[in-house]
């Protein structure tokens, strides 16, 4: 047994297969499909994480039936033709020793009619919860074809090469509709008492294992207690899994959080919420199973987090979705005793879930390879045939991706920082609350470029004659943007700037962060930037040193661009609990002193309010100067990120690696 994490990498056994260690990648839409066929983007990217060393990998949903159709993406469901294309992704995944596991899914009343085009089937009709609309109460000759549906999608992953099926239970979910009183008012045998109300989950089951056989594993995704009075309690669901497992119906049931009833944002929990999140739910299960493993899920996503919860014994297995998306090689560092270079995920759900809400294929902020593992053939980047010398300007986002990975592929590197740490704005933004994990990241980087030897010259502003005669064979100016000082809004599109806007008492989200400008107490922040975390971790972070805070934004809801990422209601939270005063769809006329001009957007009343000081979070500006004095220049010469134009850190990072794939 490897040293390094001896729970984690102890085997066990999961119906006929020995998983080599504890680590799943659990189920998660990736959004991925090609005409909706897993393509050659499901491909890279499972690969990626067999050849990383997960034990089991659970592969994104399909639904069961047409009613049940959810994105635009889904796999083809009830359609044979998904076969060959699932069955290239096991056999490669195979060679790697991991169980491929498939989920199964159905969302009953709460599906996409957009999608579907068919009525959403639940239980009893009660309404969606993701949308307006009605759901249509199934009839008995319903639920058997849908039963029968599921058996079939069972059939086609056997035929797959798929060692199993998770069948999709948790969060509020078709399956567990049937189970919960709340969902399920029939007075058939399918409703009622417990046993009516679990004999869809037995049916199912048991229809599954009679057609794939007793070396197909059937295991079941659930969640913890139904967050309304009158749900289903976590005591009753550990009555739910106990009746199951007496009856070996279940092989293994992975505990999720959240909720569709109303806890959507747990479900992918960000950084507002503590670490290990699921363990004491899955703790619960555990103990009230007695054959089938239990894995934990939620917010694990380190080998240390994963390695204590399994020593106290609260699952058999752990579940680390977006820490494996971050770095597809987590298992096989922590086997090697190399956890350190595990790139960290920083629990952002930006680029994730953010984009699969977006109805984009998800990547992953801080790791541009993520979707693009079959292009990039994965997250190592291969030698450079010729190493040369190149010189990296700046060292945020876009200078720390292609310096780390231009010295992976053994060219020689230095990167020039102006400031005394690295990170950009990035490091800025690691000092918004609750928002440290940003610095986990920062740390990685640095130990990285350490051990790739990348020379680092901090506090360094070079100039462009330095530059020309510094002799690099490529330079990279990731010189990043500057916060624009002329107050500029969305709303006013043909005003360059805010009248005012030049006196003592404004500054910018920067001046804030970075401590070199603390504003007076009675504080006006200009979020046009619909509230991204420039303007709502700023505003947080200010209220929590005791100022009093008010946001103006032209936007019709506080923090809004965050409710992709599951941070907006929680960032809402906060600014309710802060006292944070919020003035929607309302722009700054003007800035007068200490009075903020403001005007309705919508009925263009002017109303006049009194602050000490005002602080602007506007699009920034390009730093391009060294661009500007250098643009005659006969050098190789390249600009990356927000030196290009002011976007995501997510563009940074991905022009980094994209750049330093091509030198
Ligand atoms: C992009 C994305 C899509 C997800 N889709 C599903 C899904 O289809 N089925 C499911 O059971 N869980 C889904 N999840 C939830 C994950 O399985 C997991 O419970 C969650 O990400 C928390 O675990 P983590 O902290 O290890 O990421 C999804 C998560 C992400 C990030
Ligand atoms: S996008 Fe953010 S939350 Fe999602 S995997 Fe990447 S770092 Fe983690």
């Amino acid at each position: 047994m490897p040293p390094h994490f001896p729970h984690l990498f102890a085997p066990i056994s999961l119906r006929q297969r020995t998983l080599k260690n504890r680590i799943v990648f659990g189920a998660h839409t990736t959004d991925m499909s090609y005409e909706r066929l897993p393509g050659d983007r499901h491909f890279g990217y499972y690969r990626e994480r067999a050849r990383g060393g997960a034990a089991m990998i659970v592969v994104e949903p399909v639904p069961a039936h047409r009613t049940g159709r959810l994105i635009r993406g889904n796999f083809l469901h009830e359609d044979d033709r998904v076969i060959p294309h699932f069955r290239r992704i096991t056999d490669e995944c195979h060679r790697h020793d991991v169980a491929m596991i498939h989920q199964i899914y159905h969302t009953g009343a709460h599906a996409d009619q957009d999608n579907s085009w068919e009525p959403y089937w639940s239980p009893s009709g009660m309404p969606s919860l993701g949308d307006p609309w009605g759901s249509h109460a199934m009839t008995e000759a319903e639920i058997e074809e849908l039963i029968e549906a599921f058996v079939q999608a069972a059939r086609r992953d056997k035929e797959s090469g798929f060692d199993g099926v998770d069948l999709f239970a948790g969060y509020g979910a078709l399956i567990d509709q049937f189970w919960s009183p709340i969902s399920n008012r029939r007075d058939d045998r399918w409703g009622g008492g417990l046993e009516n109300r679990l004999r869809f989950a037995v049916e199912l089951c048991t229809r599954v294992r009679k057609m794939a056989g007793e070396d197909f594993i059937v295991g079941m995704t659930v969640s913890g207690a139904e967050p309304v009075p009158g749900g289903l309690s976590i005591e009753d669901k550990q009555e739910i899994a106990a009746y199951l497992d007496q009856r070996g119906l279940v092989d293994y049931f992975s505990v999720g959080t959240g909720s569709y009833l109303n806890q959507l944002m747990k479900i992918v929990p960000s950084f507002h919420f503590p670490m290990l999140l699921g363990i004491e739910d899955a703790a619960k299960y555990k103990r009230a199973v007695k054959n089938a493993l239990v894995t934990a899920e939620a917010r694990i996503k380190t080998p240390a987090n994963a390695e204590m919860v399994l020593s106290e014994g609260k699952s058999d297995l752990v579940s680390i979705v977006r820490g494996q998306i971050a770095d597809p090689h987590l298992a096989n560092k922590a086997r090697e005793g190399r956890a350190d270079d595990i790139r960290p995920c920083i629990s952002c759900n930006q680029l994730c879930i953010g984009r699969r809400f977006r109805g984009y294929w998800i990547s992953c902020l801080v790791n541009p390879s993520v979707a693009r593992e079959h292009d990039w053939d994965g997250d190592v980047a291969p030698r450079a045939s010729l190493p040369r010398n190149i010189l990296v300007v700046g060292g945020g986002p876009a200078g720390l991706e292609i310096a780390r990975v231009a010295a992976e592929r053994g060219h020689r590197v230095t990167l020039v920082e102006r400031d005394a740490e690295l990170g950009g704005q990035f490091r800025l933004a690691a000092g918004q609350p609750e928002r440290g994990e940003i610095g986990q990241l920062l740390s990685w980087y640095q130990g990285q470029l350490e051990k790739l030897q990348v020379r680092v010259m901090k506090q360094t502003q070079i100039s462009a004659d330095q530059i020309t005669s510094f002799g690099a064979d490529v330079t990279v100016l990731a010189t990043g943007s500057m916060p624009s000082r002329h107050g500029f809004q969305r709303a006013f599109p043909h005003l360059p700037r805010l009248p005012g806007v030049e006196q003592e008492n404004v500054c910018t989200v920067h001046d804030v962060l970075s401590g070199r400008i603390v504003p007076g107490h009675r504080v006006l922040l200009l979020d046009d930037i619909n509230g991204w975390w420039p303007a709502s971790g700023t505003a947080l972070h200010l209220a929590q040193q005791r100022h009093l805070v008010t946001v103006v934004t032209s936007a019709e809801k506080p923090a809004g661009a965050l409710d992709l990422s599951l941070t907006g209601e929680t960032t809402r939270e906060r600014f309710a609990k802060f006292g944070i005063e919020v003035i929607l769809t309302t722009a700054v006329r003007a800035w007068e002193g200490n009075k903020a001009r403001l005007v309705h957007l919508y009925t263009q009343e002017e109303e006049e309010r009194e602050f000490d000081s005002l602080v602007l979070a506007t699009t920034n500006t390009p730093d391009n100067t060294l661009q500007e004095a250098l643009r005659d220049s006969k050098l190789e010469i390249y600009s990356l990120g927000d030196a290009v134009a002011a976007r995501t850190a997510a563009m940074a990072f991905y022009e980094g690696r994209k750049l330093a794939l091509s030198l």
